[in-house]
């Protein structure tokens, strides 16, 4: 039996939810309450994906003013206070520590941070055995500028994203990520927006609810890029939800935890406002691999002829296909990758390299592979 806590518990603050014993992981929930005690009563090895927008201890004083003297509601938030830099490195342990327990294996860790955190974030995350795989930096076209001259502008956010530990298989969809980025592989800048206008939670006064929401589109891409339909995406400061309300669009599933009951609100009328949109992209239908089938098997199945003409990207056409299921270019017949490689001059998929003609259109060869009857 697996200790978790129970939501209606930890809602209403009861005392023995440490104690309380169920089976399953509730997904869909919000915790409301402190990280730090909840994350510790999440069942081992149980979520797929975690995001953490953790505070940044800004150690902003007093008031910032726009060049006009109006007040800028920057974070000066109670929940970012920490006595000291050591406090705060004590705290970010703790989540960190037990955000790994929770960690699926195959799982991975997004956690974002500016300059004033996110070096003190990483030097933890390496210690405590996660395994680095980018930093990606989130740059803003339209970042909020520096009122007082004093610095550079600050323009980008970083986000840290880890494996559990070195030479874990985790979940990358770098066929989809590659497609979003117009079938150019993804790289570790992102350029997006800021959270403004209609996606901006604002209260009955019109004033921000949150101060640091996330842009979905943010999420949204995180979640696209490290997990499955149907996985357990954990975000232990779940501010306005922006992760839960990704989540849900895209077929996952959520669990937040936060303990300002204005936020919690907020994020519940907010997700139960958004629908699932399931799509080929969300439900990762790029990643799916092809059946493994040889050149022969397609030969055999009437999917190719022999003597079909293979080409290149460019429509140039290289070799044949022989009755024996190499390839003869008229000096040599080499099997369909050791080809692909001679041509390209480096290692390469020869089912991606090349490209046969149906219908007056050229395919690349391997996507014969779907049509092979199973
Ligand atoms: C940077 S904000 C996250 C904003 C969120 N990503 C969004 O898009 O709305 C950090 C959040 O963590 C919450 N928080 C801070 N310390 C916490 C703790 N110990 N336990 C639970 N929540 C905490 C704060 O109330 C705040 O909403």
């Amino acid at each position: 039996m697996r200790k978790i806590i129970h939501p209606s518990c930890a809602k209403n603050g009861c005392a023995e939810f440490e104690n309380f014993l169920v089976w399953t992981v509730e997904k869909d929930v919000i915790l409301q309450g402190d990280s730090l005690s909840i994350l510790k009563t999440l069942p081992d090895k149980s979520v797929d994906l975690i995001f953490a927008d953790p505070p940044y201890f800004m150690q902003t004083k007093g008031e910032l003013l726009r060049v006009e003297g109006a007040k800028f509601e920057g974070v000066e938030d109670s929940w970012d206070k920490f006595e000291s830099l050591r406090d705060y490195d004590d705290f970010s342990r703790q989540w960190l520590l037990e955000s790994r327990r929770i960690l699926k294996d195959s799982g991975s860790i997004w956690v974002i941070g500016s300059f004033q955190n996110i070096y003190r974030l990483g030097y933890l995350m390496q210690d405590l055995g996660f395994w680095i795989l980018n930093d990606v930096v989130w740059t803003k076209p339209n970042p909020v500028p520096n009122f007082r001259g004093s610095r550079l502008c600050n323009a980008h956010e970083t986000l840290i994203w880890c494996s559990k530990k070195k030479g874990t298989k985790y979940t990358f969809n770098y066929k989809t990520m590659k497609h979003l980025n117009g079938d150019k592989q993804e790289k570790s800048v992102w350029n997006l927006g800021i959270c403004i206008g209609q996606e901006r939670l604002k209260d009955a006064n019109g004033k921000k609810i949150h101060s640091t929401q996330k842009p979905q589109k943010l999420l949204e891409k995180i979640i696209l890029c490290a997990s499955k339909e149907g996985d357990l995406v954990l975000d232990p400061f779940f501010g306005t939800g922006t992760t839960g309300a990704a989540a849900k669009r895209l077929g996952r599933h959520f669990i937040g935890i936060e303990k300002d009951e204005i936020y919690v609100a907020a994020a519940e009328m907010r997700i139960r406002e958004v629908r699932c949109e399931s799509s080929p992209i969300s439900r990762g239908e790029l990643e799916v691999k092809p059946p493994k089938i040889s050149l022969n098997a397609l030969l055999e199945a009437g999917l190719l002829r022999v003597g079909e003409t293979f080409f290149t990207k460019n429509s140039e056409s290289v070799c044949i296909l022989c009755e024996s299921g190499l390839l003869k270019d008229g000096v040599e017949e080499l099997s369909l990758h050791k080809m692909a490689q001679k041509y390209k001059k480096a290692k390469c998929n020869g089912w991606d390299y090349f490209f046969i003609e149906r219908d007056f259109k050229f395919l690349p060869v391997g996507t014969l592979r779907w049509s092979f009857p199973r």
